[in-house]
């Protein structure tokens, strides 16, 4: 295959690495800068260089307040569609820009400042929009905690960001249970040493909630008194190398990564994605229908969108059962959206309850041009479904938390290639990616290795994590000198094509959230029966994995393991949150391992999946795998 055909991709990336400065200032002509870069790349700066160093910016200016100055004030920013509570809700850009101003004032008058945190706990409400571009106008820097985390996840990232403010609401809503946050929340301030000076507290109607007094306050009365007194915040300058975000990532412990985000690669990146990579032009609709506690949900639902100038797309729904797998198709049509990105596992969620697509043709798909899937594999028998009964290219694109935006992809607007089914196509521009062995040598075509990056990192990706130089240089750059590792395994094909096989650590994709099987164990270890315990995933159709704990009782407990099993699903629920979907625990009279003590997981997994497995030479005492197979099958 010639990966040339009609598409301008090859000469772009091959300029892109050959010129990176040259590739990214022209990127950054879409921008409006305070002051412009002195350095378009800086290499003595930051772990590995920093990006438009000397610039000043601010990201919410380049997302809403330039919009309204340029002709889009009327234009819709953002159609906020929940199912949940049966409402739609517009805001135009100049709507959004009101809203914004008044919440920055009111943070301020909170004693916000450039460089302070603040924790946003939010479900998926346009008040998370405000919040965060809020933050982004006086220079603050947000760290959004998805909803379906615990208290105590809530709290690691409390200690670790140290904010001065959070802001919060009365509940998130889920199909048939109303999730109330606010006291998870004062759970977790219960739980964290670094406690905030106040909390905004949203009151949605669904729920009410207590405020504590003297600490909490009603975002609604905030809103109307700064809206009624004319309150407003005006953009503050910030460093282009100035943090935006930190978004919280699983590890490989317990302990959860702060990825942190700067202001002007970010900004750069998102804008040349939305038109070169997504295809989508400003004013257009755009649906990214993931949730804003993860990357995905804020580089595309609130960033990327909004410095294009398209109108973003909100969702609080699932894609089936709210009402039925038509869900999608309905909010599709009736806001006309040109593309959608959402991950597989909701595709797979679809095709089981609608298989033949019947839901589907009850709507006017005509003006979507495109479907994008990211977040895990995008598995040939769902692309190949979705191709089938959408009749638009199915693009399959692989990016992670750490670097903000797509590794590999196919470019729409720069021309499509040839899909593959199975990879999510090629490299984009600024990344310059290799599969490596151990010794971080090149391994040939088709050939499975470590996926890494050279350096430097294209804009938009990590500079660092926060207040953690040094376990970022470890986690990323220490194993292969020179390169950023992914911790993917794959292999690239003649074509330059990558296909991106899985995991190199302990972490799993569960219905597209990514999980560490490690922060799992930790749990589990802390159960006072559990002398030894493993967590891995097993092959889900639906979530593609799901994790499953194997626990090796204490002597001497004498409990009904059903019981203590689960105790063991309840706490992590309790501990980590229901977005670990951990519903499996098993005891075991003991674990296999080698006879150096490894647990012999990869043999684990191949019999819970069914899949044929070898005895491992290595293995200390064989009985155990059989041990394991017989409680696996009298557990499915
Ligand atoms: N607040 C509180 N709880 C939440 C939550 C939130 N924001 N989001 C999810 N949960 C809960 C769910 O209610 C569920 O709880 P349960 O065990 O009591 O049922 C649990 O966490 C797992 O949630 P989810 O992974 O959403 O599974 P589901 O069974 O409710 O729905 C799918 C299955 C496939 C429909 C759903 O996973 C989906 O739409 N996935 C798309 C994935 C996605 O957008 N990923 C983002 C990366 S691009
Ligand atoms: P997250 O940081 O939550 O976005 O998760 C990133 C991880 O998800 C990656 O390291 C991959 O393991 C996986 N992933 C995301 N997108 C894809 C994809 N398109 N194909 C394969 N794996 C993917």
């Amino acid at each position: 295959m010639n990966i040339q055909d009609k598409s301008r991709y090859r000469e772009v990336h091959a300029r892109s690495l050959a010129d990176p400065e040259g590739f990214w200032a022209e990127a950054a002509r879409e921008i409006d800068w305070i002051v412009p870069a002195t350095k378009v790349f800086d290499p003595s700066q930051g772990l590995y260089g920093r990006w438009f160093a000397g610039a000043k910016v601010n990201t919410c200016y380049n997302a809403l307040d330039r919009h309204v100055a340029n002709g889009r004030a009327d234009q819709v920013a953002l159609i906020h569609d929940s199912p949940l509570t049966g409402t739609i809700s517009t805001f135009t850009y100049a709507e959004m820009l009101r809203e914004v101003q008044a919440l920055a004032a009111v943070m301020q008058d909170f004693g916000v400042e450039k460089g302070d945190r603040v924790i946003l706990y939010m479900p998926m409400v346009p008040e998370s929009m405000v919040a965060m571009l809020a933050c982004a106008r006086i220079g603050a820097v947000h760290s959004v905690v998805f909803g379906g985390f615990a208290a105590k996840e809530l709290a690691t990232r409390i200690d670790d960001a140290k904010p001065k403010l959070i802001l919060s609401a009365s509940c998130g809503i889920e199909p048939g249970r109303i999730v109330k946050y606010k006291p998870l929340l004062d759970e977790a301030i219960g739980l964290s040493s670094a406690k905030p000076d106040a909390c905004i507290i949203l009151k949605r109607p669904q729920q009410d909630c207590d405020l504590v007094e003297g600490r909490d306050h009603d975002w609604g009365k905030l809103r109307s008194e700064a809206l009624a007194a004319g309150k407003t915040a005006e953009c503050v300058a910030v460093d282009a190398t100035d943090p935006l975000y930190i978004l919280y990532t699983s590890g490989t412990t317990g302990k959860p990564k702060g990825v942190v985000r700067d202001n002007g690669g970010h900004l750069v990146a998102l804008k040349w994605s939305m038109e070169n990579l997504y295809g989508v032009k400003p004013g257009e609709v755009w649906w990214c229908a993931s949730d804003i506690g993860w990357v995905v949900g804020h580089s595309y639902i609130i960033y990327g969108p909004l410095i294009h100038g398209a109108t973003s797309i909100m969702y609080e729904g699932k894609p089936v059962g709210t009402p039925d797998p038509g869900a999608f198709w309905r909010v599709i049509a009736e806001h006309g959206a040109v593309a959608l990105f959402t991950a597989p596992t909701a595709f797979r969620a679809i095709r089981k309850d609608d298989p033949d697509g019947s839901f589907m043709r009850k709507y006017d798909l005509s003006k979507l041009r495109t479907l994008f899937l990211a977040g895990e594999r995008a598995d040939p028998p769902t692309v190949e479904w979705a191709e089938q009964q959408l009749k638009v290219p199915v693009i399959d694109h692989w990016w992670q938390t750490e670097t903000g935006w797509c590794i590999a992809g196919n470019p729409v607007g720069l021309g499509l290639l040839p899909v593959k089914h199975g990879s999510p196509t090629v490299p984009m521009p600024g990344y310059d990616v290799r599969v490596v062995d151990e010794g971080s040598k090149p391994v040939p075509a088709g050939t499975m290795g470590s996926i890494v990056i050279k350096l430097p990192l294209p804009p938009g990706n990590l500079p660092t994590l926060w207040q953690q130089d040094e376990r970022c240089r470890e986690s990323y750059f220490a194993d292969f000198p020179g390169y950023y590792k992914t911790s993917d395994a794959g292999y690239m094909d003649e074509d330059g094509y990558v296909f991106v096989m899985g995991r190199t650590d302990d972490i799993i994709n569960v219905a597209g959230h990514r999980l560490s099987t490690g922060g799992m164990e930790e749990i589990l270890a802390s159960h006072p029966d559990v002398a030894e315990c493993a967590v891995l995933g097993i092959n889900d159709t639906i979530k593609g994995e799901v994790p499953c704990g194997l626990i090796v009782l204490k002597s001497g407990v004498t409990r009904d393991h059903a019981e203590i099993e689960k105790e063991i699903v309840k706490l992590v629920r309790d501990k980590l949150g229901p977005v670990a979907a951990f519903k499996l625990a098993i005891t075991v009279p003991r674990l296999p391992k080698t006879r150096s003590g490894k647990i012999l997981r990869g043999t684990i997994k191949k019999i819970a999946d069914g899949d044929e497995w070898a005895m491992p030479a290595t293995i200390e005492d064989p009985t155990a795998l059989d041990d394991i197979s017989s409680a696996l099958k009298s557990h499915s």
